[in-house]
């Protein structure tokens, strides 16, 4: 049989070890939330709360490390009247200052006495006015009337992270148990403290990534705006340069073909001659020998003389066709003429009309309506580029038969040139297309879609310009305008 002592000292010990176990589930519980999340709010509640409710600990106190190092800031607080977040406790300076510096913790209490001696040191020094040695009492976060308090520092890796603190204004002094269980809290929520602040920089760090990630998208899109309206330029200027050399190298091409055709022509046009005369000559001889009286029974000779006269005839019209063309070509590259002349509009209508005879013949019927020009001051050869390109369109918009209209008058400072065609016609979106360098609906191997550039940029040279009306299905007409010019004076 135990004894009423014993009995009593065992019902102690029994209470004790449930209230130990109750302890372990509710530090177990704690140690759960707060490893349940990265939010830093969720886990200062979550130990400030087990703390107040569970522990019976009614004011307490989160701080962390700032960046300098050189302070702490008040980040979660139960119990107190006035807002604690925020303040801020250089480190050093009270007990949680000093905790931090020295990183170890501290239980103290009777704070009461120790402030009332500090007290009574200050008026005596402000009396013999030397409380300028003492310093500023820096306002620090935490109960006015504080009596206990214990503070434990937040140590992640030998790196501190902030401190952990409990006070009370009772007389009652922290225990020992008071000490573990505080210590306890500490350790469990500083890990967690240290995962949620990684997770917070983490994410600081993400979105100013994503932020700079979308300015550099920005600036890179603008960049290749640029390069974009660079390329655009650069492909114009390279569309001028293949222009000018193909208009020199067709000029040199024209000059070339009918140099070497106009010599052979010559020999042929007067070879023929000599030849049409010396079958006249032995017609005559063959008729005067009839005449003395001698037969001459053979009538297939005088056939056969017949037919070759008859020959020579349509090499005489064939011969002057050439030479036409030939004409023609040099008069379209003004290859006998200075660069800039006064110039007869219609002479070089004509002479293009000669050379695109081929294309028209007769499935195109050319109508002429000239009215009175005056002549104008112009590069002729490049003006007759601009003809030629606009007919060769106008033929090709064609399909079967169909008609071109030439027509051609004055204005008072001006001369117009308007060729209408009934062709396909051009759809309203495309009118403003049609003069880019390379638009083309002919198909790569017809159309380089550099003619009406061409055409444009001859008549921006000569301050003139180009003009187009269409409807789809019923023909185009394009409008070419030139300032009549007074001729410079004639050199002496
Ligand atoms: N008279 C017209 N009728 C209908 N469409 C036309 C006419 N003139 C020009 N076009 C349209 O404008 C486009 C551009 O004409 P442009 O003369 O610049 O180039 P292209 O004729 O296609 O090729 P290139 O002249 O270099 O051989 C043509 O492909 C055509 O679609
Ligand atoms: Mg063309």
């Amino acid at each position: 049989m135990a004894t009423p002592q014993q009995t009593a000292s065992l019902e102690r010990l029994q209470e004790e070890l449930a209230q130990k176990s109750e302890e372990v589930r509710v530090l177990r519980q704690m140690s759960s939330e707060v490893n349940a999340t990265l939010n830093l709010d969720e886990i200062y509640e979550a130990v400030l709360g087990t703390m107040y409710d569970l522990f019976g600990f009614h004011h307490s106190l989160i701080l962390l490390l700032d960046d300098s190092g050189e302070t702490l800031r008040v980040v979660g607080s139960r119990g107190y009247e006035g807002p604690a977040v925020g303040a801020k406790v250089p480190l050093g300076v009270g007990v949680i200052g000093t905790v931090a510096r020295r990183r170890k913790m501290m239980r103290v209490g009777n704070l009461g006495q120790t402030r009332s001696y500090a007290a009574a040191v200050r008026s005596e020094m402000a009396l013999s006015e030397q409380a300028d040695e003492l310093g500023a009492i820096p306002k620090l976060p935490g109960l006015p009337n504080v009596e206990g308090q214990i503070a434990i520092p937040l140590i992640i890796k030998d790196t501190l992270v902030g401190v952990f603190a409990v006070e009370s204004a009772a007389r009652r002094v922290f225990t020992e148990r008071d000490e573990t269980l505080v210590s306890v809290v500490a350790n469990l929520s500083a890990s967690a403290i240290h995962n949620a602040l990684l997770y917070r920089k983490q994410e600081e760090y993400s979105q100013s990534l994503a932020e700079r990630v979308s300015e550099r998208t920005q600036e890179l899109a603008q960049r290749n705006q640029e390069l974009e309206q660079t390329l655009e330029e650069l492909k114009e200027t390279q569309n001028q340069l293949i222009i000018k050399e193909k208009m020199a190298s067709l000029g040199n091409l024209v000059s070339g073909v009918a140099h070497e055709i106009n010599t052979p022509l010559g020999v042929l046009n007067s070879n023929n001659d000599t030849l049409s005369l010396a079958l006249k000559k032995i017609g005559q001889l063959l008729e005067d020998r009839l005449a003395q009286g001698e037969s001459w029974r053979d009538d297939k000779v005088r056939d056969v003389l017949q037919n070759m006269s008859s020959l020579t005839k349509f090499n005489a019209m064939a011969a002057e066709r050439m030479i036409k063309i030939v004409m023609s070509l040099r008069t379209f590259a003004r290859l006998d003429r200075a660069d800039e002349d006064d110039v007869d509009i219609h002479e070089g209508l004509e002479s293009t009309l000669t050379l695109i005879h081929n294309q028209l013949k007769d499935r195109v019927t050319v109508h002429k309506d000239y009215g009175d020009l005056p002549l104008v001051r112009c590069h002729p050869s490049q003006l007759n580029q601009v003809y030629m390109n606009l007919l060769v369109n106008a033929s090709q918009a064609i399909e079967g038969k169909g008609e071109i209209r030439l027509k051609t008058y004055a204005t008072e400072d001006a001369v117009a040139v308007e060729i209408t065609d009934s062709g396909v016609g051009i759809p309203a979106e495309n009118l403003n297309r049609v003069f880019d360098p390379g638009f083309t609906t002919k198909g790569v191997k017809v159309g380089s879609g550099l003619g009406l550039s061409i055409v444009r940029r001859i008549l921006d040279d000569h301050n003139g310009k180009i003009e187009v009306e269409s409807k789809v299905g019923e023909g185009s007409m394009f409008r070419v305008s030139l300032p009549i010019r007074p001729s410079p004076e004639p050199k002496a």
